[in-house]
Formats: C-alpha cells, structure tokens, sequence
C-alpha cells in the first residue's frame, strides 16, 4: 500500500510522506508513534470477482480521477470525526451482535437504534452521509461496518419515502439485523480474496436463512425477521435464498435491499476502489425496476442523483463540467454544462458518462 496523505501525529509531528510504500519498517513506526489508521491509495482492481450477491465485481467507474474526490472527503475534519463516532457505534453493534451469537446473550435493540440515530443525525445533509459512507473504509469488521451502513441509509431512504419517526426506527433496527447470519460463516470463507467455490457461495448464500432463525425466538417485530430473510430477493424472482417475488416479499425487505446494494457498490473494497456514485445510479437504471420495489427504488435514484446537482464532475473523456439538470428517466445522464459555457444532454449522447465527481 501507498500513503495518500502525509502521515502526522495528533500533536503535528510528521512521521510519513505522500507516496511512500509501506513496508514492515514504516509500519512499525507508525506503531511505534501509536497511529492506527491512515490514508492510502486506491487499490487495483482484481478482475472478475464475486461478491455476496452474485455480481461480478469489475470496475470501469472507478478511476484515479474519483481518488481526488474521495481523498478531499477523507483529508475534512467532519470526516475524521464521523469516522470515530461510527467506529464507536460500529464497536457497540459488534459487541452485540457477537454477544448474542457466541454467547446466547441478547441484544438490545433500544439501545442501538438510539445510537445509530444520533450518528445520523450527525450529518445535517444527504451529501454529508452520502460522502462520509462512501468514503468509509474497513476491511476487518466489514459485517459490522456494512450493518450500520445500511441502517442509515435505510433511515435516510425512509426519510424520502416519508415514513413515520416509529416506521423509521423500525427500519433501521432492520438494516443493523439485516446480515446477522454471516455470522454463522467461517470468517475464512467470508473474506477469502478470491472467487468463492460453489459450495462456498452456497453457504454464503445461505446467510438470510441462518439469520432469520438467529432472530426468530427473539421477541423482535416481524419485519426486522422478515428483512433478515428476504433482503436479497427480488421482485422478479431472481433472487435467493427463496426466489420469492415482490408481491410476497416484505416491504421493509425491500428497502434493506436497495440500501444493501447501495453500500456494497460504492464501499472500498479489497478488490476495488469505490464506485463513482452515478456508476452506481446507471447500474441500478439497467435493471431496477425489474429488481426492485419501482417506488423505492425511483425514490432512491432521484434523490442520489439529486444530492450531486450543481457539483463539478469529469467525463470519460477527460473534461470537467457541472452538472446543472437532471433527466428524470436517465438520473446517470444529467445535463453538464461544460468550463466554457456549452451543455451536453448526456442522455443523447451515450458516448459520454460521468466517470468521477471532483
Ligand atoms: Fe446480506
């Protein structure tokens, strides 16, 4: 791994450069000077590999380009300070989580939700969370991290789908619920780096069964049960463990799905880098409405898309414009205007796409 950013101690003493290779000397002084986390470079990305939901993890969206966007979110104090208060709400999630499936103890489910509100409520907008989650970076703890992430994006999905403060919170409880069955998996099989097996991926696959019956002597409402098993169907019946579609499913599922894909899309991941998020918007657009519940989901796209009006962009071709207009029935391909003054419709020119946000 490469440094991103100049290393320092809390007290401004500098202990690595921009650039440098990490090697075991380097990172014993960063042990020694007691500093845990740091910035680094956007990783390669390994072709062709699987992730839990089936999808074949390849990158054309991420770019060195959208590392300039990511490392100005990541350099913020906000950031910085989000970054601790979700390791501390991510740590107590664990600690119950763990608690319950290694030890029998059971969670509090109050005590969780009130945490994980009070971080969202942290953030004062939409770009706010959606930069700070798409900038988190974890790869031990992932369960934990992604629960947590798919609970505030849930709270925020509820949010545009005006639900109320008691449907709000119950969504929530069911995104920090929704993978408690990857507990059950090997962490060996779970972040092994390459493809999984086939009986491998079937037991990953398995996760939503194993979680709901983790969950189902609990005295838990149905849906946080419900999402724990069905958040990855879809409504065209193309999905596991059950296959079933959107007309049997549960509408709190449904949600939990959206936000689930979301956050494993555009979270760094050993593989890659995160994905620029109007990649994201345009790989949701190609097969949504066939997948997913078409009012949360057209819900979840135009706001997305919304949050990034007006901010500067690069195109696949290498110019930067603004985006000044979103096309309703293509939200990846807004209207930019360009640095001098002359706009492209990007949805008619299919050519052209928003590769990184500056
Ligand atoms: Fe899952």
């Amino acid at each position: 791994m490469i440094t991103a950013d100049e290393v320092c101690t809390p007290g401004g003493q500098r202990v690595l450069d921009k650039g440098m290779t990490l090697n075991r000397q380097l990172i014993m002084r960063l042990s020694f000077y007691q500093i845990d986390t740091i910035l680094v470079e956007d990783a390669a990305p390994a072709p062709d590999t699987k992730n839990d939901s089936g999808q074949t993890a390849h990158d054309p969206g991420s770019s060195s380009q959208e590392s300039a966007y990511s490392a100005k979110v990541r350099s913020s104090p906000r950031f910085y300070k989000f970054r601790t208060d979700h390791s501390i709400v991510m740590a107590v999630i664990k600690s119950s989580l763990d608690g319950y499936v290694k030890q029998g103890i059971p969670p509090q489910p109050e005590d969780l939700l009130e945490k994980a509100c009070k971080l969202f409520a942290s953030c004062k907008t939409t770009l706010d969370l959606f930069d700070m989650l798409n900038n988190m970076r974890s790869d031990e703890d992932s369960i934990y991290v992604h629960s947590l992430n798919v609970a505030l994006i849930c709270r925020r999905l509820g949010k545009w789908l005006k639900m109320s403060p008691e449907e709000l919170d119950l969504l929530t409880l069911c995104g920090i619920f929704h993978d408690i069955g990857k507990l059950k998996i090997p962490a060996e099989i779970l972040n092994k780096p390459g493809k999984y097996t086939d009986e491998e991926f079937q037991m990953v696959k398995n996760h939503p069964k194993y979680g709901y019956d983790l969950l189902e002597p609990l005295p838990l409402d149905t849906h946080i049960k419900n999402a724990a098993l069905y958040h990855h169907e879809r409504s065209d019946g193309s999905g596991y463990p059950l296959g079933i579609t959107q007309q049997e499913n549960d509408d709190y599922a449904m949600i939990v799905a959206i936000a689930d894909v979301y956050d494993a899309m555009t979270a760094a991941r050993s593989y890659r880098a995160p994905l620029c998020p109007f990649r994201v918007i345009a790989n949701f657009e190609k097969e949504g409405l066939q997948k997913y519940k078409p009012k949360y989901i057209l819900t979840f796209l135009s706001h997305i898309a919304g949050t990034y009006q007006n901010n500067q962009i690069r195109l696949n071709d290498g110019r930067d414009a603004k985006i000044i207009m979103l096309n309703q029935n293509s939200l990846s391909r807004p209207v930019v205007q360009l640095d001098d003054g002359s706009c492209i419709d990007l949805s008619s020119q299919r050519g052209l796409q928003i590769d990184a946000i500056l």
